[in-house]
């Protein structure tokens, strides 16, 4: 396994459309298991391919104790609403309020091609909903009322 650099705002990458992911071999394992470690390192909730300069539809969550990986994921349904804070560790130093469902469905592929359907609410739906987002080419900020600088 092996840290990726992950790209900042500015670079091309982060607002291109991701391609869907038809290869379930050693090389999306790889991929997988280092936006993990880069996951980790970071402290972060979720990253996506394009962050670390991958065009894939593939995400990671990370919260609440919980570990998702999800390829060519699908959003099917979203209930309810919620605005709170968010940020990207694409978008270093900076957070944002956003509003997102407070309930989400995904639907997507693990790491070995097989289907699965995850439900997620409050953190969890919104942390779907931010790393989706990424796989279109949109940022939190796209979305933000007002972006602030973290203190520190
Ligand atoms: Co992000």
């Amino acid at each position: 396994m092996a840290i990726r650099n992950i790209v900042q705002i500015g670079d091309a990458t982060l607002r291109k459309k991701s391609f869907e992911v038809t290869d379930f071999g050693e090389k999306t394992q790889t991929l997988l298991d280092d936006m993990k470690e880069t996951l980790i390192k970071a402290d972060g909730a979720g990253l996506a391919a394009p962050q670390v300069g991958v065009l894939r539809r593939i995400f990671i969550v990370m919260a609440e104790g919980k570990y998702y990986e999800c390829i060519n994921p699908v959003i099917i349904e979203t209930s309810g609403k919620q605005v709170g804070n968010e940020g990207c560790l694409s978008v270093k130093g900076k957070y944002g309020e956003v509003e997102r469902p407070m309930h989400v469905t995904v639907k997507a592929l693990d790491r070995f091609g097989k289907p699965f359907t995850v439900k997620a609410s409050g953190f969890l739906a919104r942390a779907f909903c931010h790393e989706n987002d990424h796989l279109d080419g949109v940022l939190y900020v796209d979305k933000a009322k007002n972006v602030q600088e973290e203190e520190d």
